[in-house]
């Protein structure tokens, strides 16, 4: 599929203007299939996709070592055509959502040879934060990824659910390549300060649950989540928060069909044609969905159908908390 490529940084080539999240393919969205997550996986690379996204608390390790899995099997072509990103920093026992933060710099250390190891590579490129210990300043824990930066282990660096002044502070001590927050109609909060601030330093903005967790394209049954699904937890999936959204939906469905097109492009091609350096990685484990969610990146809105998306998903319009209590350890964002 052709699109015009986004910049993630000068040292990491430029990236197919959408990435694949790998999360729901190991974790929080219920049962997923490996033979059917690999399907996707090389089903993304033949449509484009370069940027693939995951992390080491994504099952445990799993979700690492299904992408090593597919690394390996590929040889060098395929891990050349790669941008591969992970994070460290959450720290969970096996089968619990709990979680503490880690960033000391001998963690970091840690977590990243344990990455590479499950990842059946050499170098990570991109290499993030996932979440914010405020015991460690962030000066030592750039200090550390740029260490690993210096040793080649690791391209560039990220940070991810930090605030702006956590965010201009790590750029002084060495670049940043890319922030990693949610984002999508119905969280628009980076607006305000870091999507400007990332414009302002060159960071690249990469959106993640751009599709809501699946809630903005209408196809969600929150009647059938498994016990485990981390969106029958989530305080805007749920009562009148989640009603109320619900109806958000129904008028983005609205106007997607008027314009022919699924809500889940409708989704992706707002983010895209909102923000010129972001990057949305939006997640599916079924290879079926690759090519809709992909054709977003060819997608025009003029002016006047953003105008109308966005008084749907208006100021305040959006019920509930993104997050439930124990998620938001680590966090710097508004939730
Ligand atoms: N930095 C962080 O703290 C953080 C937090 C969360 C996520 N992430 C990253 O961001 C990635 C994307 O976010 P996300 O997976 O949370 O949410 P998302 O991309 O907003 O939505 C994913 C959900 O949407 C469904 N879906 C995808 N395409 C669809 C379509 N065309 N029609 C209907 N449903 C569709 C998927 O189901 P199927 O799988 O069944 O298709 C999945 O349940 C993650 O995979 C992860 O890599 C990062």
């Amino acid at each position: 599929m052709t699109a015009s490529l986004r910049s993630l940084s000068a040292v990491l080539p430029p990236v197919f203007p959408i990435g694949l999240g790998c999360m729901g393919m190991s974790e929080f969205y219920g049962t997923s299939d490996d033979d059917q997550s690999l399907t996707t996986l090389t089903r993304a690379l033949e449509l484009g996709v370069t940027l693939f996204d995951t992390a080491d608390t994504y099952g445990l390790g799993a979700n690492e070592e299904l992408l090593g899995r597919f690394i390996a099997a590929g040889g060098s072509e395929r891990r050349a055509r790669m941008v591969l990103a992970t994070k460290f920093g959450i720290v969970r026992a096996p089968g619990a959502y709990e979680r503490r933060i880690d960033n000391s710099p001998a963690y970091i250390r840690s977590a990243c040879e344990a990455s590479l190891k499950r990842l059946s590579v050499e170098q990570i490129d991109l290499y993030y934060c996932h979440r914010r210990d405020p015991a460690v300043p962030i000066e030592d824990v750039v200090g550390a990824m740029a260490d690993l930066v210096r040793t080649g282990k690791v391209r560039a660096i990220g940070l991810s659910e930090v605030s702006a002044q956590t965010l201009r502070r790590a750029h002084a001590v060495h670049p940043v390549a890319a922030l990693q927050s949610e984002y999508s109609l119905w969280t628009r909060d980076p607006e305000q300060e870091l999507l400007p601030l990332c414009s302002e330093l060159g960071v690249a903005f990469v959106a993640y649950s751009p599709l809501g967790r699946a809630f903005l394209t209408g196809a969600l049954n929150m009647a059938h989540l498994e016990a485990q699904d981390f969106r029958a937890h989530n305080p805007r999936f749920q009562g009148d928060a989640g009603a109320a959204n619900a109806r958000l939906v129904a008028q983005l469905s609205t106007l997607a069909k008027k314009w022919n097109l699924t809500n889940a492009q409708l989704a992706l091609a707002w983010l895209l044609n909102r923000q010129s350096h972001a990057i949305p990685i939006p997640g599916t484990r079924r290879p079926e969905r690759l090519q809709e969610n992909l054709t977003a990146a060819t997608v025009r809105l003029d002016a006047e159908q953003m105008a109308q998306i966005e008084a749907v998903f208006a100021l305040g319009a959006v019920q509930g908390a993104r997050y439930p209590d124990a998620g938001r350890v680590g966090m710097e964002t508004s939730v």
